[in-house]
């Protein structure tokens, strides 16, 4: 049985449907409104089956590879081989360390204190210097301070460092992603962007302080991984932590500024839990429900990373379709989480959703903002406590007003970023 979707332009690809959408994040929504859960369609030189099915996904839940041509506008930014695409056997020994040193409740507890200065710090700055605040690129900015100080034992506070790897990630990622749907590419200005990035790792291995726990770098190190492989690993950590957490903190705020009885019962929440102090403990987290529900709503009305993919290493029937071995799954994160036969209402932002009663039934990867299995995001909890603070910590201190008249428009930055930031003005309270 032939498995449904669109018919190939002339140059025998889909690219120009995709490019006409504005790239894999919204072209997933339009592929499966119209074909149904599985769907295929052809990028130059693979074909790829979406699966917008939360249980027909679980049959590539163990799968430990990733396609190639995917993500080969990544490659220029490695030197030891794209970190995204290596093979089971290289990444199972590198997944082991790279959790060594970002899993596990006790450090994450350990470094809390420092994270909520870091967030306390830009509050602060919030306060004294009232006006428009680019939420993405303020709040990415953070979550890199957080993760530099976390994992790579560096404190990133030396002039606009921070800014300035953000945006130059920006300018990385929108040249390498445009050219791989034929858009002009800029050649010169992505090349320099990662100049300074590969700079701002070498400033990163040389100004880090070793503390009483090992960090990425001295674990990598010890794991026998080569120096070239260490100083991707950090640009691979650099990259993945801060404009995803940056993006859900930003779009959640987006949300609740629309729906103020979500926010009223938020404060209510925090207000109960924390009584007059203005930032959260380490164990109160685990007493804010409302505050985890929103965020995993948020998350799943806007992923961060709206889209994964996998290699099938053995042939496969799904949903009554032949893949062979070897077949790109494309696994639609976003119209997972929109697929009104699993969420209903999916457009409505209820965090209710996110309730123990709720909950109960519904498949385990209908809500996969992490992806799933061996190649799943490492950073997942750290990111959740990360998110969960930084929302606290800016709750208690502000509000939150749109500035008017400015387009909140969701576009594919490799994140579901927001085309000219989500801005808006901060009113202490
Ligand atoms: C809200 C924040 C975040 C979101 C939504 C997110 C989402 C994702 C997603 C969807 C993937 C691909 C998973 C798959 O293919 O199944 C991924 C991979 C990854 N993430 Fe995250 N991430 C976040 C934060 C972080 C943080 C804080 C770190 C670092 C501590 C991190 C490190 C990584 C790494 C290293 C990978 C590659 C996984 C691999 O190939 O083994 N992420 N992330």
């Amino acid at each position: 049985m032939p498995i449904p979707g669109p018919p190939p332009s002339p140059s025998g690809d889909n690219l120009d449907d995709v490019a006409a959408a504005g790239g894999l994040h919204a072209y997933q929504l339009a592929l499966h409104r119209e074909h149904g859960d599985v769907a295929a369609f052809r990028l130059p030189g693979s074909r790829l089956v979406s699966v917008a099915d939360p249980v027909l996904l679980e049959q590539v839940a163990r799968v430990n590879e990733r396609p190639d041509e995917l993500f080969e506008f990544l490659a220029p930014l490695f030197e030891s081989g794209n970190l995204q695409v290596m093979p089971a056997e290289e990444h199972v020994p590198w997944r082991r360390t790279v959790l060594s040193a970002v899993a596990g409740r006790r450090s994450h507890e350990a470094h809390f204190g420092s994270f909520a200065r870091l967030a306390t710090d830009l509050a602060d700055r919030w306060a004294a210097a009232p006006g428009p605040i680019a939420l993405q690129q303020e709040l990415s900015e953070l979550s890199l301070r957080m993760i530099c100080q976390y994992a790579l034992g560096m404190e990133m506070n030396t002039g606009d460092l921070a800014q300035r790897v953000v945006a130059s990630f920006e300018e990385v990622l929108s040249e390498y992603l445009g050219a791989s749907y034929g858009m002009p590419y800029e050649k010169g200005r992505a090349e320099k962007a990662l100049a300074f990035l590969r700079g701002a790792v070498d400033h990163v291995l040389a100004e880090r302080r070793v503390g009483e726990r090992p960090d990425l770098i001295t674990l990598m190190a010890e794991a026998g991984e080569s120096p070239a492989r260490i100083r991707d690993s950090v640009l691979v950590m650099m990259l993945a932590a801060h404009h995803t957490t940056g993006v859900a903190i930003s779009w959640t705020l987006h949300l609740l500024t629309r729906h103020p009885e979500v926010t009223d019962r938020l404060r209510a929440e925090l207000a109960g839990v924390l009584g007059e102090r203005r930032v959260p403990a380490f164990s109160d987290l685990a007493r804010l429900p409302e505050l985890e529900a929103t965020l995993k709503e948020a998350m799943r009305l806007y992923p961060p990373g709206p889209y994964g993919a996998r290699e099938t290493t053995e042939d496969l029937v799904l949903g009554g379709y032949e893949l062979p071995a070897g077949t790109t799954v494309f696994i639609p994160i976003w119209a997972v989480h929109l697929n009104p036969r699993v969420w209903p209402d999916p457009e409505r932002f209820d965090p209710g959703r996110f309730t123990p009663e709720r909950s109960a039934g519904r498949p385990r990867l209908a809500h996969i903002p992490f992806g799933f299995g061996p190649r799943s995001c490492e950073g997942a909890r750290l990111a959740m406590m990360e998110a969960q603070l930084v929302l606290a910590t800016l709750l208690r201190r502000f509000t939150f007003t749109p500035v008017d008249g400015h387009p909140v428009v969701p576009i594919e930055r490799f994140v579901l970023w927001a085309e000219h930031d989500i801005k808006m003005t901060v009113t202490p309270t």
